[in-house]
Order: C-alpha cells, then structure tokens, then sequence
C-alpha cells in the first residue's frame, strides 16, 4: 500500500544504550504530535529487540539494515530474515549501496535476500541509485532498472505490492550534495513507469518510492513535494530526534 514513509538508516551508529535513547525520544516526539506519514527506524541487529519494546509500532516501525542470503547454519556472523522477524522488527533495509560496495552484494543476491524476507514476514525497504560516473556518463536510467529487474522482477505483482523502493543515488549519500528536485521526481517517475510497463499501473501506483541521499529538515518539503516522492530514507538526519522530527514534519 503506498504511503508516505519517512524511514531512518541509523548506519553502523548508537551503542545499544545510545540508541534506546534516540528510540525514546522518538516515541515521546511522535505521541506528542501525531506525524502525517509512516515513520520508521533502521537500527543495527543489537538495537532491534531493545528498541521493539521501547516504541509503539503502529507509531513507529522498526527495521533491520540487512539480513542473510540463506536461511540458517554455518553463517558465522550473519543473521538471517528469521532471525530478524524474532526481534519484532518488520522491515528490513536491503540493497544500500555500502553492501553492495563494501560487502559485494549484486543483484542476485538481493534477489535471494529479497525472498527470505518477503519469505518471513519482513517488508523489503529495497535501495536502487547510481554512482556519480553512471550519472555522469548518462547511464543512471539502464542501471537502476536493472537493479530493480535483476532483484525484483521475478515477484508476483502481489509480492511486488509488499516492496517499499528507496532511490538513493550514491553521489548523495553522506555527501551533502542532494538530487535537485527535479532530479529525484525525474528518476522516481521512471522507475515507476518501469514498474508500469512490468506489471500494470494500478500496481506501480501502489508502490512507495522514497528518496535518500542527503535528505535533511532544510529540503525535505521540497523533495517530498513530488508527485512521485512518497518520503525519504534519511541517513545522518535520523541520528538526532530533532533531525529527524524536522524531516518528518515536512509533510
Ligand atoms: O540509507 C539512507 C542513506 O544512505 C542516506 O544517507 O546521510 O545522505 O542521509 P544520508
């Protein structure tokens, strides 16, 4: 179902007690004044069965930034989608360009990733985007759609109907150098005309699509705008309750 959604990706940030406290903070924030989209919180695995317990999650949903590509076993290290389901968290980040930089994540990994999560329970937040060089060389187009076709497109058009995409060009991300507008309604609205194309429509219709990349207080109501920005995964401006309340509050 497509809402607006502001959704936070804490990172590799917050000790467990540093991040109950965001938690906290937010849950107090919120009840006091009822946001007018859905808000989530992307915390590290240590944070997740902590911080379920601390908010109220028809207020404020919970996410995990990854989970594994195989289901259980020798994966020293890893935590798989049941796993995370056992925490109480019910979304789950997959695709950010740091795993596929850093930890060499392709598409058909995301692919398997993707159906583990859809598998037990946990609503896929999938991150698509172009480094500066694609962007540069006018290649962004054909390299997101295959990122959404490689990792999605074998999903029913119900299955696909649970996925929440999130745009992120690697260029903004942490660098404060946020897609113009223009930039993210251009992007957004192709990729749900791709969706358009492969399923129907009435489909792509229903997807929330969200932007990341710099996001911050100062131009999250110009982003969110959009006719086909339908919020933001928000890095560095989801660490402080202020930050992210400011972002929030854009719609
Ligand atoms: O997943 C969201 C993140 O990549 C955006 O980071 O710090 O540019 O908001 P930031």
């Amino acid at each position: 179902m497509r809402q607006n959604i502001v959704a936070g990706n804490w990172k590799m940030n917050k000790t467990l007690q540093e991040g109950v406290e965001l938690a906290k903070e937010l849950k107090e924030a919120l009840q006091a004044q009822k946001p007018n989209c859905r808000v989530i919180i992307g915390t590290p695995f240590i944070h997740l069965t902590e911080v379920c317990k601390i908010v109220d999650q028809d207020l404020i949903g919970v996410s995990a930034q990854n989970c594994a590509d195989h289901e259980s076993g020798a994966y020293t290290g890893e935590v798989s989608a049941q796993m995370v389901k056992s925490t109480g968290a019910t979304y789950v980040i997959l695709g950010h360009s740091e795993r596929r930089a850093y930890y060499h994540e392709d598409n058909a990994i995301l692919k398997t990733k993707v159906d583990l999560a859809l598998k037990n329970g946990l609503t896929p937040i999938f991150c698509i985007g172009e480094v500066l060089e694609e962007r540069e060389s006018n290649k962004h187009f054909d390299v997101v759609k295959s990122q959404i076709e490689e990792a999605l497109f074998h999903l029913s058009a119900d299955e696909f109907k649970k996925i929440i995409l999130a745009y992120e060009p690697v260029w903004a991300i942490g660098t404060g150098k946020t897609a113009s507008p223009e930039q993210a309604q251009e992007m957004h609205a192709f990729i749900r005309k791709t969706l358009a194309e492969k399923y129907q429509q009435s489909v792509a219709d229903e997807i929330s699509i969200l932007y990341g990349g710099s996001c911050k207080p100062s131009n999250a109501k110009e982003l969110f705008a959009n006719p086909d920005v339908d919020g933001g995964l928000i890095g560095g401006a989801s660490l402080k309750a202020e930050d992210f309340m400011g972002i929030i509050n854009a719609f």
